[in-house]
């Protein structure tokens, strides 16, 4: 038996790191993430914010039907309409959370919320009522706890306690929180609070001064049982405690740690690239565990030290987290049973047979022109696999690029639209401009492009090109993905799957959109 206490990891991808403008996610690309979520022993997944639109709903009850062995839930502000709508979306859940929330600091009761604090108390208290109606796991989240005022923390939280709330959630929610400070609060308020053992304290942080992380880290020092967080640090305005930092700052300083966690660390980086490839969110090379660099040892005098004692400079190993272990040992030779295992390995499974083959196809390709193929480079190739609503108005038929020094590059295209093949040209002052205007030239979409991002899957001239093209039209937002050992063709097909998104109609609604 462990002498340490069991941290409860609660990811908020799927709702707080979907906040960041321009992440939305369709219910498909939700279900998929949360999937990696699972089988990396996350403990909580928190799926969206039911009462926000139609899609946000249909989301989170799409992920409480398909997972069973983590925690789903639903946020809700404190108000009725909203906790019934979360109580239905996490209906077919194994096991389903309703977190419920309200802001407590004298700044957001008095100019949000336009409320007094007895008020305020008296609504939790209600919410949490109702919430247990519907599931004995209910988490309630005073918002903006680090600007709030303690004896007020103080009366609120025992009265929710004594509601039947079994999380007790202090968001940092504007990142104004410095850690000793942060750490004391949990104390303060644990010690303080009569019936504090009977629920979980949970930390959530915002990253706006960089100090997510060691915020969270410092509340777990101070009694902290659970730590709300997002692969990559994906979230509002500066992001969320990253959960691959928590995880593995844990791990990594047991020594320091009264707690450990669930978490199978050898998907974080599959993980990490599968949230990054649906959102077009790119991960920074220097980012901690899962950037590209963090692990490269540049310098002699490490590379030195590496080959001598390999602790001298590595205080974990690349391979614990999921990176190189993935090499496939399969190439063009290999069948079509090992690569669909392959898959499955990675969460990612068919729906029938003709997708099955679409893919193994794909696999194929790409082993003819690529050497040795990775897990990513399989994630890439379905990353553009189409959810059923998606109808494909416009598929790439050939593509020819003219690049010349002192001329602008020339595109000329034939486009597939709905069956009929329609020729395009056009210049740019890049090759990838040139193919996105003469796209255009025969869409005419009206879309903005929001972002452009390209990314090596794996190491080599040879590996794929991983494009997300970013577009809004109209207040929607859809991310198209594209990969290909042609950075030029990958963009191309970025650009017509987003056109394809928009086309369908295909939602991805930010909660903020809505109104909530
Ligand atoms: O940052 C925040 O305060 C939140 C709450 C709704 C939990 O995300
Ligand atoms: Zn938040």
């Amino acid at each position: 038996m462990s002498a340490k206490d069991k941290l409860v990891i609660f990811d908020t991808t799927l709702r707080d790191g979907e906040q960041s403008p321009g992440a939305s996610m369709t219910r498909d690309e939700k279900i998929r993430i949360a999937k990696m979520l699972e089988k990396m022993r996350v403990d909580v997944i928190e799926a969206g914010f039911a009462i926000a639109s139609q899609g946000d709903f249909e989301s989170v009850r799409a992920v409480a039907e398909v997972i069973k062995d983590s925690t789903v839930c639903s946020l809700a502000r404190a108000v009725k309409g909203d906790i019934e709508r979360a109580a239905e979306a996490i209906k077919p859940a194994n096991s389903g959370r309703i977190h419920t929330f309200i802001a407590t600091s004298p700044i957001h009761m008095k100019y949000k919320l336009q409320m007094e604090p007895p008020k305020v108390l008296e609504q939790a208290v209600s919410a949490i009522k109702l919430a247990r109606q519907f599931t004995d796991d209910v988490e309630f989240s005073l918002e903006d706890a680090s600007r709030s005022e303690f004896d007020f923390m103080c009366r609120i939280i025992e009265s929710v306690i004594n509601a039947g709330a079994r999380t007790i959630n202090l968001p940092d929610t504007v990142g104004y929180g410095e850690p000793s400070e942060y750490g004391l609060l949990f104390r303060r308020l644990i010690e303080n609070i009569p019936n504090s053992d009977k629920a979980i304290f949970s930390t959530h942080c915002h990253n706006d001064l960089g100090l997510a992380v060691s915020n969270s880290l410092s509340a777990v020092m101070h009694g902290a049982r659970q730590v709300e967080c997002t692969i990559n640090g994906l979230g509002e305005r500066a992001g969320n405690a990253a959960l691959e930092e928590i995880v593995m700052a844990i791990k990594t300083r047991k020594d320091l740690m009264p707690v450990e966690t669930q978490i199978d660390i050898s998907h974080i980086v599959p993980t990490s690239r599968l949230v990054s490839s649906i959102t077009g969110f790119p991960v920074q090379p220097n980012k901690a565990i899962v950037g590209a660099n963090a692990f490269a040892h540049e310098s002699g005098i490490h590379q030195d030290g590496i080959l001598k004692h390999r602790e001298t400079y590595e205080i974990m190993r690349a391979e614990d987290v999921g990176w190189h272990t993935n090499k496939l040992v399969l190439g063009k030779h290999s069948g079509r049973a090992a690569v669909k295992a392959r898959f499955e390995s990675l969460g990612i499974t068919f729906e029938n047979a003709d997708a099955l083959n679409a893919a193994f196809t794909k696999f194929k390709d790409l082993a003819d022109k690529k050497h040795e193929i990775f897990d990513e480079d399989l994630q890439a190739l379905v990353s553009d696999a189409q959810p059923h609503a998606l109808v494909e108005s416009y598929h790439l038929g050939d593509m020819e690029i003219v690049c010349k020094t002192g001329q602008n590059p020339r595109a000329k295209l034939v486009l597939n639209v709905n069956g009929a093949d329609v020729s395009a040209e056009a210049t740019g002052s890049g090759p990838v401009d040139a193919t996105f205007k003469a796209i255009e030239s025969v869409v005419n979409s009206g879309a903005h492009l929001q972002l452009y991002s390209v990314n090596a899957i794996t190491e080599g001239t040879d590996s794929l090109g991983d494009v997300t093209v970013r577009l809004e039209h109209s207040g929607h937002i859809v991310n198209g993905v594209g990969a290909d050992t042609d950075i030029i063709t990958a963009s191309a097909k970025a650009y017509l799957h987003a056109l394809n998104i928009l086309s369908s109609k295909i939602e991805k609604h930010h909660p903020q959109h809505d109104g909530i």
